[in-house]
């Protein structure tokens, strides 16, 4: 019996792959399976970013570096490519890489759009499209592969800045997560975190800003930890959560219940 509870939320020996793991949320993540166990597959469009990363990793467990920029077709087909001839097996994708843009509304042009729905949108499902052969090979009954992407509060409630695109964007990832998680069952779960602030690049200027009036406004009063962004993609990935697609999950403090 305790041995089937030692199994249920492990990930050790699954093989996964995180978008955007070489900073930032996707950092965390890709930290949490290798200290668990797992083989981490990390990717980001800069060579030397990828490298100091695999690097950092490699200290802790497995892990490898692959070089790709997601906001294009092609650059998804290369790296779902590169994955396969490494891992013909895929357990996990985590779809992470994202990026945002704030401008006043009258200045939020074409190129604003396009730079943050060609990666947080059609990279993602690109991505996970050109990684389903490996994904279905990977998947057993009692434990189908998974998908899991990241979205954002910003998706559920509407934000403070003005980041049109990347709120739409948000959304986008959330109910495209529902919707292929219908088309990729029973051999995958597609799941949603929806993280509120986490400290990384993308945040530094805001937390920078705001930092303690947003942890204030936080039920749970602080902003996230790694170990949260961890906890909530290792039990994602485990045996615990075969019968979980479909969900979105906010990891936030409870800001959502407040926006
Ligand atoms: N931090 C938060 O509070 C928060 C809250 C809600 C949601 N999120 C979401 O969490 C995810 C990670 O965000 P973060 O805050 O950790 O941001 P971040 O620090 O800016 O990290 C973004 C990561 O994505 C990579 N990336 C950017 N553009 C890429 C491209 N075109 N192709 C491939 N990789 C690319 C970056 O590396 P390179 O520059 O080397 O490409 C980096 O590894 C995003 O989807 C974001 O929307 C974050």
């Amino acid at each position: 019996m305790s041995d089937v509870y030692e199994e249920l939320f492990s990930v050790r020996g699954k093989t996964v792959v995180v978008t955007g793991g070489t900073r930032g949320i996707g950092y965390m993540i890709a930290e949490g399976y290798v200290r668990a166990g797992a083989t981490v597959y990390v990717s980001s469009r800069k060579a030397e970013a990828v490298a100091v990363a695999e690097a950092s990793l490699s200290k802790l467990g497995t892990c490898a570096g692959i070089p790709a920029d997601l906001s294009t077709e092609a650059e998804c087909r290369r790296l779902a490519g590169e994955v396969a001839r490494r891992a013909p097996q895929l357990d996990v994708l985590v779809n992470n890489a994202g990026a945002t843009w704030g401008a006043p509304i009258d200045e939020y042009d074409e190129a604003a759009w396009r730079r943050v729905l060609d990666l947080n949108v059609k990279g993602l499902f690109h991505l996970t499209k050109f990684l389903r052969p490996q994904l279905e090979a990977a998947s057993m009954p009692d434990d189908p592969a998974r998908v899991i992407n990241i979205g954002s509060i910003d998706g559920i409630q509407v934000p403070l800045l003005e980041t049109y695109a990347y709120s739409a964007s948000k959304a986008a990832v959330h109910q495209l997560t529902r919707h292929l998680a219908k088309r990729l069952a029973p051999k995958v779960t597609v799941n949603a975190i929806a993280p509120g602030p986490f400290e990384s690049k993308m945040m530094a200027a805001t937390l920078a800003a705001a930092g303690d009036a947003i942890a204030e406004s936080a039920p749970m009063k602080r902003i996230g930890k790694p170990s949260d962004m961890a906890g909530i993609a290792l039990y994602l990935a485990s045996p615990a959560a075969s019968y979980v697609t479909g969900a979105i999950i906010p990891v936030d403090g409870g800001i959502a219940t407040v926006g």
